[in-house]
């Protein structure tokens, strides 16, 4: 396995490889590996010839007071599970190779704004963190030119807003989407998991059990979605979390409505300091 720290370095490979006919696959991470991550690279790997996984904690996609500083980097081992996966290339960029010359993380530099997607749930409670994401997921596109990306559901709006600046930007890239990877306990896999508890841990399994629980109530014909959504809420929070929003949503992230069939129901809730997201999609 490579380990590629610059871009001029990245680009002579992957278009060796290109010269080649090879098919370029790319896995975007901020590194701190998990079994969800892993299971990405080994459906990478089933879909195309090369995969390169790429390991930067953005700063620009970081709130004012969000965990940027604290976000786990454990490099060693995220190298090691990658090697374990077969990971062919491992792409861990500086953050002055991602924003040279900039002052300011990125922030005054040039962005990518994908508006009305962006602009609900998450984008609503973390000001800018799409503009990040989409911003360096546009520049690793440019940097690797991958011909397919594969990103876990579990960030289902992150997800949208891939797609869509995709489609805007007329990248030559095919997104392909991973289901969410749970624990045993059903709990959504995630970097941030990290920062729970072993008992919290058990606690925060609560989330994924409550949206069955919401599910099953839509399949079975509750259509008053926005008292089932506030009924969910006041659950969670007697749970001891603080819930940020419960919300059903049609596959678009528009508000779900009667004539919907394919419907996405997110949730974001803290657990201490720890936010939380996890979904479940339903078709009725
Ligand atoms: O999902 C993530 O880990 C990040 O948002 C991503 C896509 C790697 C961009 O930094």
């Amino acid at each position: 396995m490579q380990i590629i720290h610059t871009i001029s370095e990245l680009r002579q490979i992957v278009s060796n490889y290109k010269q080649a006919g090879q098919v370029i696959g790319l896995v975007p991470t901020m590194g701190n590996l998990h079994q969800g991550h892993l299971q990405l690279v080994e459906m990478a790997h089933s879909k195309t010839d090369i995969v390169i996984c790429s390991i930067f904690v953005n700063p620009m996609q970081f709130g004012e007071g969000e965990d940027f500083g604290q976000y786990p980097r454990t490099l060693d081992s995220d190298i090691d599970k990658l090697k374990q996966v077969a990971c062919d290339i491992v792409y861990v960029p500086a953050v002055d190779e991602m924003y040279p010359e900039s002052q300011l993380d990125g922030r005054d530099q040039t962005q990518v704004i994908v508006p009305g997607v962006s602009d609900v749930l998450d984008g609503v409670s973390r000001p800018g963190h799409f503009t990040g994401v989409a911003t360096i997921v546009s520049k690793l596109f440019n940097m690797v030119q991958p011909d397919k990306a594969i990103f876990g559901e579990k960030d289902y709006q992150q997800l949208q807003i891939i797609r869509q600046f995709v489609r805007d930007l007329c990248f030559p890239v095919e997104i392909i989407a991973h289901p969410i990877v749970r624990e045993a306990s059903g709990l959504a896999m995630s970097s941030r998991n990290g920062y729970l508890s072993n008992v919290q841990k058990q606690q925060a399994a609560f989330l994924y059990r409550t949206l069955q629980i919401l599910s099953d109530q839509i399949i079975n014909g509750l259509r008053d979605y926005s008292m089932l959504e506030k009924q969910t809420e006041l659950q969670i929070n007697k749970q001891g979390f603080i819930c940020d929003y419960v919300k059903i949503c049609s596959s678009d992230l528009s508000p779900a409505g009667e004539k919907n069939h394919n419907l996405v129901i997110l949730l974001a809730a803290y657990l201490g300091k720890t936010r939380l997201i996890d979904n479940i999609q339903i078709t009725l």
